[in-house]
């Protein structure tokens, strides 16, 4: 393939990939926009792999196979619910990537560069390596943290900024040395310290978020993996993983500063973490008694209601739970209920996770309304149905400013007349808090898994 050849190929698979990202702004063009960024990517490794063409050929394309045979398997295995933990770890090759590309560029005699450019590509490489460790560690540790296998408790070590700051001082100095190194081997020992330094940085800035602030660092290490690859864009010289990493690096960090305006938090005050440290009172001012009832009494609730606004949460995509809710709506949208959706900008593990699910079992989007769009309707609503949801209804967010919580803003369901919560226990959500909304009069507890009672209230409105 001819240089010229393999840039216009490398363009069109840019223009691929905004398309791509354009598309997916909203649920309508989505699927356009899916396959825009995949016929861009394949596009993309085509020329990269006859570009490199020769006797490497072979070499690649057996690890292209192996690579997505894993990728395949793993992909068509993952629940849903597992997709944020696919996330984070494929983050983590990105990472992982950058670090071997850019130990493997420095020490290759194939780009032994002189004065300028020399120090330009040593510029590249350790910028490149100390993202991509960073991105590497902490999203191995956010995949614990999503996982449930590392708590969701913050991590907070004695003077932590000042920790950070001397990591990031001493990894500076370490530059320094790599730059005026006069030998390979000179420059490859602060090298591989700064190396170990920035995992180390990875994991104690993620160890240091609260669970309730996953959300922010999730986007936060898609935005980090879209700078180590561009970076590792920067040491290929290769065009393509420039812009797609700018794209994904300033694409994850809108997506942060958009949570973090969504959950109400600083984004600096969240990367350097803290939050979700102080204990709730909640659980022990919030009094009163649980009620729970039964799917007769919610099915008469509803065939009595005018305004019903449906609030799905984390629990509903665990019990796949969307396809009848969506019948419930047609039901009672037939009898002239009006009844919506009310999405909490974090409600689920995934951005987009509840209007995902919410369009795949074909619930029209004009009745899924953002947080912003619905709060102010709580209180006209004769019956809120929450199903699987916890934290995105927590009234501490708002009442108690010791919640790890607190500051969030929430839907503000107890306002309804009647509120009927769905979830198979007391149990805590994501953010490990006790939810004052459970022991408010208005609010009736429906026990058990939520598919078993959405499909049993199906039955019921049926009946
Ligand atoms: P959560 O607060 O996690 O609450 C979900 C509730 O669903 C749980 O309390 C659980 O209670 C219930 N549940 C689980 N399985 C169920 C089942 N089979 N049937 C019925 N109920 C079930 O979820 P949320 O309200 O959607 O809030 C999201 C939380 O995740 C926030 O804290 C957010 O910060 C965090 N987070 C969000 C994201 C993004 S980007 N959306 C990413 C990472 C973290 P039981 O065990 O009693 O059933």
């Amino acid at each position: 393939m001819t240089y010229g050849m393999g840039a216009v190929a490398y363009l069109g698979a840019s223009v691929l990939f905004i398309l791509g990202l354009g598309g997916l702004s909203h649920p309508e063009t989505a699927r356009r926009g899916n396959l825009y960024g995949a016929i861009g990517m394949a596009i993309a490794i085509l020329a990269t792999v006859l570009a490199i063409g020769g006797a490497g050929l072979p070499v690649i394309i057996g690890a292209m196979v192996v690579g997505g045979a894993v990728g395949w398997f793993l992909a068509k295995r993952v629940e849903m619910t597992q997709m944020p933990q696919l996330v984070a770890v494929l983050h983590s090759f990105v990472g992982l990537a950058a670090v071997l590309v850019g130990i493997g560029g420095y020490v290759s005699p194939h780009t032994a560069f002189e004065g300028v450019e020399k120090v330009i590509h040593d510029v590249e490489v350790y910028l490149g390596v100390f993202i991509g460790a960073i991105t590497f560690t902490g999203s191995l540790i956010a995949f614990g943290k999503l996982q449930g296998t590392i708590g969701g408790k913050p991590l907070l070590l004695p003077a932590r900024h000042w920790l950070n700051l001397a990591a990031v001082l001493v990894c500076v100095g370490l530059g320094y040395l790599v730059l005026t190194a006069d030998s390979m081997l000179a420059g490859l020992i602060p090298l591989l310290a700064m190396t170990a330094i920035a995992l180390a940085i990875g994991v104690h800035l993620v160890m240091a978020i609260g669970g309730a602030d996953m959300p922010v660092v999730v986007s936060m290490l898609n935005s980090y993996s879209g700078w180590a690859a561009a970076a590792t864009g920067f040491m290929l010289s290769n065009d393509l993983l420039i812009v797609t990493g700018a794209l994904v690096g300033s694409s994850g960090a809108i997506l942060s500063y958009i949570m973090c305006r969504a959950m109400n938090r600083k984004f600096l005050a969240v990367i350097l973490g803290g939050f979700g440290n102080s204990t709730s009172t909640a659980s022990a001012d919030a009094g009163g008694e649980v009620v729970a009832t039964s799917v007769e009494d919610v099915a008469g609730m509803l065939r009595d209601a005018s305004e019903v606004i449906i609030v799905p949460g984390y629990g509903m995509a665990v019990a796949q739970a969307q396809g009848t809710i969506s019948e419930i709506t047609r039901k009672l949208r037939a009898k002239g209920v009006n009844v919506r959706f009310a999405i909490h900008p974090v409600a689920g593990r995934l951005p987009g996770h509840m209007n995902v699910l919410l369009a795949e079992a074909k619930v029209h989007y004009d009745i899924v309304l953002e947080m912003e769009e619905i709060n102010h309707d709580f209180p006209s609503a004769d019956v809120v149905l929450v199903i699987g949801a916890n934290d995105i209804v927590n009234p501490g967010a708002l009442e108690d400013p010791n919640s790890p919580i607190a500051g969030m803003p929430v839907l503000e369901v107890w306002k309804a007349r009647t509120v009927v919560v769905s979830k198979r226990s007391m149990a805590t959500g994501y953010a490990g808090v006790e939810n004052p909304l459970f022991y408010k009069d208005n609010t009736h507890m429906l026990f058990g898994d939520a598919k078993s009672t959405v499909d049993a209230l199906l039955k019921q409105l049926d009946a």
